[in-house]
């Protein structure tokens, strides 16, 4: 095994994709217009654009002995992602994601976790040498905060750094958010964190300084197509406008970029400089379809940046 630079405690999910013309209402059906099975979890979407983006990967995660189960592995063997601390459990199913994407691009999904709920404290000590060795480790809100908090205090014991995606959004202990190097939210998470109706007129920088005031080192919210916004404490906001695509589907884009900025990071960019890697791969990511469909690797992202 070559050295692993960035760990991600992974959520997998299969994504059974349906395209539908508008959201559906209580009680109706509505025909689909196409229809995909493909990877997803927002933690195997990340590890995948990290190691696209030519990061060594490993991973802390749990499937099922079952078909979804097996298409992870082959999915991160083919992407020589590293999977020695992913458990394989007789009897439990891997996750599941219904996800309706719209005319727009902009979906609703539904996740059962599957064997990812599974995932503890043990695993990360399990994996205590990897998170010990590498320089990055990251985690969604998509696997149990137990298992986060124990491999986030390892790395920053061996000084790795640690990245949190927020999302799904709930709340989040101030025990967590001491070891987030970097909380990176979308604009909902960000306001559901900081305590805010979801579209409460509240200015982002407020929002994000809440979270700031909170022990959290750095929060990076992600704007969708207006791009992205760095906030620490006593420093002036950082902007980065979005990058002009045609919108396939916005599927996986927030793991992309959390997976890029890991990569980039790993490297030794500054988060500036990190920052400028994510939100290009982000906006290539939405130009194909599903998760992993745009997900582009490090020379196509250098050339959109150049
Ligand atoms: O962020 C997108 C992901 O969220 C999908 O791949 C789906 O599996 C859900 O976890």
């Amino acid at each position: 095994m070559s050295a692993i630079d960035v760990v991600c405690v992974a959520s997998w999910n299969v994504d059974l994709v349906s395209r539908v013309a508008r959201p559906i209402a209580r009680g109706e059906t509505l025909s689909a217009i196409h229809f995909d099975i493909s990877p997803g979890g927002k933690g195997s979407n990340a590890a995948v654009a990290a190691a696209r983006q030519g990061a060594q990967v490993g991973l802390i995660a749990r499937v099922g002995r079952d078909d979804f189960g097996r298409q992870g592995l082959d999915l991160w063997h083919a992407e020589g992602i590293d999977t020695t601390h992913v458990e394989e459990i007789e009897g439990e199913r891997s996750g599941v994601a219904q996800i309706l994407v719209y005319d727009d691009g902009d979906n609703s999904i539904a996740v059962f976790s599957g064997a990812t709920a599974g995932l503890a404290a043990r695993h990360a000590h399990a994996a205590r040498a990897m998170l010990a060795s590498c320089r990055v480790v990251m985690a969604s809100c998509e696997v149990p905060v137990t298992a986060t908090i124990e491999a986030f205090r390892i790395a920053h014991e061996s000084g790795a750094l640690t990245l949190l995606n927020p999302a799904p959004a709930q709340p989040l202990s101030d025990e967590l958010l001491r070891l987030v190097d970097v909380l990176i939210p979308n604009e909902s998470e960000l306001h559901a964190l900081a305590g805010l109706a979801p579209n409460a007129p509240v200015a982002i920088d407020a929002a994000a300084h809440t979270l700031l005031a909170r022990s959290t080192k750095a929060v990076l919210v992600t704007l969708g197509a207006a791009g992205c916004s760095l906030y620490r404490r006593g420093e002036t906001p950082h902007h980065l406008p979005g990058l002009r695509v045609s919108v396939v589907d916005t599927i996986g884009a927030g793991d992309t970029f959390t997976g890029t900025l890991a990569a980039a990071l790993a490297r030794g960019e500054p988060l500036t400089g990190a920052m400028r890697w994510a939100n290009a791969a982000a906006a290539l990511s939405v130009t194909g379809r599903g998760a992993l469909g745009g997900m582009t690797r490090r020379e196509d992202v250098g050339a959109l940046l150049r």
